[in-house]
């Protein structure tokens, strides 16, 4: 087996936060009263929504005739009505009325090198002008993507291109189940990995199992468990228990913890659940659809220089564009997924017509490769460092019980802490609604200030943010810091 031979130093991590540090200061966000925008501030806020975004908001009202809600992302609160937009570029967004924003939700984590990237363009209309969109033969990008992978992250011996995060996680777990013979699958609570049957359980909070599962039977999640996140003890538990019931398929991990670090991992966490996955002989999986190639060139799994058996990817290893999926892992592992009908040995059945077309292959490899040759990881991690420096110099300045960390450039930014509720608390259910209306208010209040987050509690920076998107950023949260109503 070949080591993982990231370096260091290209990576977008300067330090790994204070697990231990991060968590008290949630739990004290947590149990303190929440702390609103001040009402005259809020109004102004919603105003700017009402008089500068005139056009978006016709827009979403004709749009709610034709999509359920208006629009087909949740990735934004999308309050106090969704924005439409017109033009990308760098590190900047433009809505259809013309306003200008920084981009801080970067499509959900994959334009790293920045939006609408010309090189990446460029190789995506040569490949159309040579193959059209799609051929359903193989094409020399699906082995470029395949290798570059591999080169930067050798533990992915083997890797199959798919349509998105959520198909990934889907085959990854199959692959497990089929390699292995058992069914039981666990995860951390809280965990996101895409929305198949099998995986909507114990979403954002821990122990809130099907909570949000409409519309998906039972069955579906009966071989799915979680663990308490970060708790090596909880984890060994259910492997125990399940050494009567089968035995363990896999663990399932986002290797900086549930929702991208929102709930962070000690650093050697990863390197625990693996000793244990080769005691109970459960493979380990490490969803990095957004950790591949943002947390540096070998992913999560470089960082830690931890090995998983399967990866799962998403996002990025399309550079943006559709169809951005894909699994891979140990080939002896990997050799369980079947193209098409194979004969012989028991197969898992995996397949997709648009997967590894070449445009995706294409777009996929050049922006790896972009990113590794740029050292876009460590341009966009720098530029995290500064920012939640400066945002915690903020919070700090406000004295405002807020928390701020960041892995690189996935700054985490919590003032309300919504996904720290236990199902514990008997209030817990007038608790969510009131926790997320606070989030909604913040974001709302960031994008009349010009910055656009991900569902008001993310940042992911870019290759393309400098100085002068910084600026503007901090200057913003300083505006609404300076309106929170403290007593
Ligand atoms: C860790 C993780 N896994 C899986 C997914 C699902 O990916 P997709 O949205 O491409 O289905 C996401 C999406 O944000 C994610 O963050």
């Amino acid at each position: 087996m070949k080591e993982n031979t990231g370096k260091l130093e290209h990576y977008a991590l300067s330090h790994w936060p204070d697990a231990d540090h991060v968590a008290s200061k949630m739990q004290k966000l947590v149990d303190a009263p929440l702390l609103h925008i001040k009402p005259e501030a809020m109004k102004r806020y919603l105003a700017y929504f009402d008089e500068k975004c005139a056009r978006s908001k016709q827009m979403i009202e004709e749009a709610k005739e034709y999509i359920p809600g208006g629009v087909q992302h949740n990735l934004a609160f999308n309050y106090p009505f969704p924005l439409a937009m017109e033009k990308a570029e760098g590190a900047y967004l433009y809505d259809v009325d013309g306003n200008r924003y920084v981009d801080y939700l970067q499509a959900g984590g994959p334009t790293m090198l920045g939006s609408n990237y010309p090189g990446i363009n460029e190789a995506a209309e040569k490949v159309l002008k040579e193959n059209g969109a799609v051929i359903g033969l193989f094409n020399e990008y699906e082995m470029k993507l395949a290798k570059i992978i591999h080169e930067n992250m050798p533990w992915v011996e083997r890797y199959r291109s798919l349509a998105s995060g959520t198909e990934s996680d889907m085959v990854a777990i199959r692959i497990a189940r089929t390699f292995t013979g058992k069914a039981n699958i666990v995860k951390e609570g809280g965990a996101y990995h895409g929305w198949s049957d099998q995986l909507v359980y114990s979403l954002h909070i821990p122990y809130t199992g099907r909570f949000e599962a409409h519309g998906i039977p039972k069955e579906c999640t009966a071989h799915t468990q979680e663990f308490y996140p970060g708790n090596i003890d909880s984890l060994r538990k259910i492997l125990e228990e399940n050494e009567n019931n089968g035995g363990t398929a896999a663990v399932l991990l986002e290797p900086f913890g549930p929702e991208c670090g929102t709930r962070v991992a000690h650093r050697d966490f990863c390197a625990k659940v693996r000793q244990l996955c080769d005691e109970f002989g459960a493979l380990l999986i490490f969803d990095e659809v957004v950790t591949a190639f943002r947390a540096g060139p070998g992913g999560a799994q470089g960082y830690l220089n931890v090995r998983p058996d399967l990866t799962v990817f998403g996002k990025i290893v399309s550079g943006g564009f559709p169809m951005a999926g894909g699994v891979g892992g140990r080939a002896d592992i990997m050799d369980s997924i079947a193209a098409g009908v194979a004969g012989g040995a028991a197969k898992a059945y995996v397949g997709g017509t648009l997967s590894a077309n070449p445009l995706t292959c294409a777009t996929g490899y050049y922006a790896i490769k972009e990113i590794v040759e740029k050292d876009a990881a460590k341009i966009a991690g720098e530029q995290g460092d500064k920012l939640t420096q400066g945002i915690q110099k903020l919070i700090d300045r406000y004295h405002l019980p807020f928390v701020a960390w960041n892995f690189g450039s996935i700054i985490h930014f919590e003032v309300s802490g919504v996904m720290y509720l236990s199902v514990q608390d008997p209030d817990i259910m007038k608790k969510l609604p009131e926790r997320y209306a606070n989030i909604k208010a913040f974001g709302a209040a960031m994008t009349a200030n010009g910055v656009i987050t991900l569902a008001g509690s993310r940042i992911y920076t870019s290759m393309a943010d400098n100085d002068e998107t910084l600026k503007a950023t901090l200057d913003a949260f300083d505006e609404v810091f300076s309106n929170i109503e403290v007593e």
